[in-house]
């Protein structure tokens, strides 16, 4: 009884380590992970940035950020004029909430909902679906992706975002 308890005491152990290992967040890969800036949880890695544009974009830059060069920052403004500055993620970690929304979506062909923190609930950003078959705009046909709002992340590395914050709320 005692032996079986530790073979599957034993198989659960390495069952644990080799799915943390294939778990993309837990590999670093010298990049950063970004985090909640209420909370601090991890919520995406900046390999996972892409640079997905949308046509309805006020202002698109490129910024150093999270240890990567070039990072397009776009700010984009909803239908009650608020501004937010974000960058887009292939993958992050969203607790999405609410109905998804078709009207207004800043990325045509695709509907969203809003992404918030799977820790603390802070509002991080939305996340992004292609709503059909007719795949969108030139060649990134991405199914899912995610916008983060800049000022609700930061870097996991600190005094770096510090050091850059002041650049972004600039305006
Ligand atoms: C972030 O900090 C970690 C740990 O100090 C370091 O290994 C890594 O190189 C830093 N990344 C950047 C982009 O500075
Ligand atoms: C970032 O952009 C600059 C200026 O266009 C370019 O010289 C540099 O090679 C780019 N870096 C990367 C990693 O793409
Ligand atoms: C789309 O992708 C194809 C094949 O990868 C490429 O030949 C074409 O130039 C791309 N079109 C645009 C608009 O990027
Ligand atoms: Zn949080």
């Amino acid at each position: 009884m005692i032996y079986v308890l530790y073979l599957l005491l034993l198989y659960a152990s390495s069952y644990r380590y080799t799915n943390a290992e294939q778990n993309p967040y837990f590999q670093k890969n010298g990049q950063e992970l970004l985090l909640c800036r209420k909370c601090g949880a991890d919520v995406a890695d900046s390999n996972y940035l892409i640079s997905k544009h949308s046509p309805g974009a006020q202002k698109i830059e490129k910024q150093n950020l999270f240890g990567k060069q070039n990072i397009t920052v776009q700010t984009l403004i909803n239908p009650f004029g608020v501004k937010f500055d974000i960058v887009t993620a292939e993958k992050a970690r969203c607790k999405n909430i609410g109905p998804r929304q078709g009207a207004d979506s800043w990325f045509p062909g695709y509907t969203w909902n809003i992404c918030t923190c799977p820790h603390c609930g802070q509002h991080l950003g939305w996340s992004f679906e292609s709503s059909g078959a007719k795949a969108v705009d030139n060649n990134e046909s991405i199914h899912l992706f995610h916008g983060l709002i800049l000022s609700n992340i930061l870097g996991e590395n600190f005094t770096d975002s510090l050091i850059m914050m002041p650049k972004m709320y600039k305006m």
